[in-house]
């Protein structure tokens, strides 16, 4: 296979960098005024200007040539179509089909069955079965083993089945049910699990042990703990009804002692990190109810409708996924900021590193080599304002280039005061800054009075790029239309490097040495084997602890 660096179309864009990549914002919308108006694409009730980036009006269509050359479209109907794209475990990739209408057909051949099957339709007797689960719970009809009714749900899970939950949770909290409090417990670190159970009482507490592969260190240690706290005071009988579990893995679950009447399933097709939408998302179903999550489940499906089969020009997950190998590739960027303008997402970055780090932090092609490009951004953000009074001085005035997403709505959940303006005025405010800057000379005429020594630290060099994203509301179609121009876009690069974005064997070394550190910690005198670093601190801990 071509080396994506040698394809014409890469080295069209590297000498288009060349060309344009001295270009201020400050002189692209001086020579294109109306860019504005014009570098705009919407779908799904996401209005995308990306105005404000270093491009001219030929680069997207260069990058988009780039993506053709790539194979995009065939790559996405590879997707769609339940080709075995995640190859390394020889794997379809469907969390399309998690929010798919109930419908449709989208054949799978999963390795743990004979022939194939229409994935929708075991996604949709699922969805059946959380709905009516998530009803009885909130409606009082599912009573604790003393009869009590469920106040408190904890999910126990780790990564994609914390962090997607979560955020998706966090982000609809003005839509959930408040006397029923959800909770997600990830960390190994015991701390995390006592400070939830703080005051909680356990005849009144549902744990929803989260995972995939049911054998995950952190998650199972978590799980035990908080059976042993509930057994502790209601005894071993009270399990069924305070333990339901989410998993791929029913002889695990079964060996965990949890009722597989009371396991919700997926697929070995849904990666952890895509499957907020699943099962996973149990706890958020919950917490928001079943009708607002299956709006979410539509928000998202409208977007992979779009995603599907808008020309790549008008793309919201295409042109950011371009803009963001435009930056990583040919100017040099290394990170990427998520900077929503609404206190509902501030989990939404962090979710989001998962989803985009652990997919295409990869170092290796397809055919096993070693690319000899960039791949995936560090991504990294916090919600606005917080972010300006704390990070945002180094994108401002810092030697780094640091493209950002700016994340906004233009109607409040809560609207008190001028609270939104405020807020808003800010997100409109800092895109403006970030791009045009204030040059020198014009240092006085914002900041009056200001010595000449000081001129130059109170400039903005300015043409620092930012995409805006503007919604009406966040909303629960909003929020996974939003969420899933993220993950389509992420897969749009995973494309465009060339890379596999479904698996990560990136975690799994840490997993070993950790196992046999741990017996290490646990033995009378472990004999120690490793570097003179790592063996030092291990004594040093055995002898503090
Ligand atoms: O260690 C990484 C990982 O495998 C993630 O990809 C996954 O989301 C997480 O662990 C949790 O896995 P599981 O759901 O199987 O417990």
């Amino acid at each position: 296979m071509t080396k994506r660096i040698e394809l014409p179309q890469w080295k069209a864009l590297a000498s288009h960098s060349e060309a344009i990549g001295g270009l201020h914002l400050r002189q692209l919308f001086f020579a294109d005024p109306e860019r504005g108006g014009r570098m705009v694409a919407e779908a799904c009730g996401l209005y995308l200007d990306y105005s404000k980036n270093r491009i001219t009006a030929e680069t997207l269509p260069l990058l988009v040539d780039l993506a053709d050359a790539c194979g995009l479209q065939q790559a996405i109907e590879a997707m769609f179509t339940g080709d075995h794209i995640n190859q390394t475990e020889d794997r379809a990739v469907l969390h399309v089909a998690l929010r798919a209408a109930r419908e449709a057909v989208i054949k799978v051949k999963a390795s743990d069955e004979k022939k194939s099957y229409n994935a929708v339709k075991r996604v949709w007797q699922v969805l059946d079965e959380m709905v009516k689960f998530a009803n009885k719970v909130r409606s009082g009809k599912w009573l604790g083993a003393t009869g009590q009714r469920i106040r408190n749900v904890v999910n126990v899970g780790i990564g994609g089945s914390d962090l997607g939950p979560k955020m998706a949770y966090e982000a609809l909290k003005c839509y959930s049910q408040r006397d029923l409090r959800i909770e997600f417990v990830s960390n190994v670190d015991g701390t995390h699990m006592a400070e939830t159970l703080q005051g909680m009482d356990p005849a009144e507490t549902l744990f929803i042990i989260c995972s995939k592969t049911f054998t995950t260190q952190e998650t199972m240690t978590n799980a035990e703990t908080a059976r042993d706290w509930l057994v502790d005071v209601l005894g071993k009988d009270a399990v069924p009804k305070h333990f339901v579990a989410v998993s791929t893995a029913a002889k695990e679950v079964e060996a965990f002692g949890i009722d597989t009447a009371n396991m919700f399933g997926f697929w070995e097709w849904v990666g952890g990190r895509y499957s907020m939408w699943s099962a996973v998302g149990l706890a958020t179903m919950l917490g928001i109810g079943p009708e607002n999550f299956l709006a979410m489940l539509e928000g998202g499906r409208a977007m992979d409708d779009h995603f599907r089969t808008a020309p790549f020009a008008q793309n919201l997950p295409v042109i950011m996924a371009l803009l963001g190998v435009w930056y990583n590739n040919f100017l040099g960027a290394d990170s990427h900021a998520i900077l929503p303008y609404d206190q509902y997402l501030h989990r939404f970055a962090a979710h989001l590193q998962q989803v985009d780090m652990e997919s295409n932090g990869k170092s290796v092609d397809k055919d096993g080599h070693r690319v000899a490009w960039q791949t995936g951004p560090v991504i990294w953000g916090e919600p606005g304002t917080n972010g300006q009074h704390a990070f945002y001085q180094l994108i401002h005035q810092g030697t780094k280039l640091i493209p950002a997403d700016f994340i906004g709505f233009c109607k409040s959940q809560n609207p008190l005061g001028d609270h939104h303006a405020k807020l808003m005025a800010n997100f409109f405010a800092q895109t403006e800054a970030l791009a045009f800057g204030l040059p020198e000379e014009k240092v006085n005429e914002v900041f009056k009075g200001t010595p000449a020594e000081l001129v130059p630290h109170k400039a903005f060099e300015g043409n620092r790029p930012t995409n805006t994203l503007l919604a009406t509301k966040l909303d629960p179609y909003t929020m996974g239309a939003l969420m899933a121009l993220y993950e389509n876009k992420i897969f749009v690069q995973g494309v465009i490097w060339n890379v596999f974005s479904f698996d990560q064997w990136g975690v799994q070394l840490g997993k070993v040495l950790a196992s046999q550190v741990l017996k290490e910690l646990k033995a009378e005198a472990p004999d120690l084997k490793h570097d003179s670093s790592t063996n030092t601190l291990i004594q040093r801990f055995r002898q503090m602890a």
